[in-house]
């Protein structure tokens, strides 16, 4: 495709984007705001799986539905692919969203599922490598980079098909917080612009 069928591309079609987030939410509100006034795509839906998480009042703000969900659901029922469905999403965007993503949603959903990691994979991913915890490990091991990571969901945690990474470097005067505030920077430049150009090479 080139990058006129790509522009194309988005200005014909309509987007429906589903947020899942379980977190304060600065990376889904930096989301919205970057696709707020595009006619074309849609931030149509949030998906949380904590009912006190910042990123409700995010969205109730916005004026974005909110379907909070439950294990049982998600794990061993439909994983929400209907209401899903329902609501016309064709593309999910994992925003510090910390549970597993179910086979039967990427089945639902074949690389149309991206999340975005705050470390540069393969280093320092997987189950429980979330948050903090990727920081403080970052710091015990005295990296000199640290970065993220956007990539596409595939059945196993964090090892989906990379679709960018930038770095920062890690000083030694870090602590887990001051590394995630330049995480969080970068995630804030980044996430929407390739969120904008996985949308404009969507089959
Ligand atoms: C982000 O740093 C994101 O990379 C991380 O959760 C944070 C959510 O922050 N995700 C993971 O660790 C996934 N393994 P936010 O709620 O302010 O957007």
């Amino acid at each position: 495709m080139t990058g006129t069928d790509a522009q194309n591309k988005i200005e014909d079609s309509n987007i429906k984007v589903a947020i899942f987030a379980s977190g304060a939410g600065s990376n889904a509100e930096k989301i919205i705001n970057y696709f707020s006034g595009y006619e074309k795509v849609k931030i149509t839906l949030l998906v949380c799986n904590k009912p006190d998480a910042g990123v409700i009042k995010i969205a109730e703000a916005a004026t974005i539905p909110v379907l909070l969900i439950e294990k049982e659901q998600f794990f061993r029922g439909d994983a929400y692919v209907e209401i899903l469905k329902e609501f016309g999403i064709n593309l999910i965007v994992l925003a510090g969203f910390l549970w597993k993503v179910p086979k039967q949603l990427i089945a639902a959903f074949p690389d149309k599922i991206i999340n975005i990691h705050p470390a540069l994979l393969p280093n320092y991913g997987g189950k429980g490598m979330y948050g903090h915890f990727v920081h403080e490990a970052v710091i015990a091991n005295e990296e000199k980079e640290s970065g993220i990571t956007i990539h596409f969901v595939n059945e196993n945690f964090d090892e989906g098909k990379h679709i960018f990474q930038a770095s920062c470097p890690v000083l030694p005067t870090d602590t887990p917080e001051t590394l995630a505030a330049r995480i969080h920077q970068l995630e804030h430049a980044h996430f929407a612009p390739i969120i904008e150009t996985v949308i404009k090479n969507l089959e």
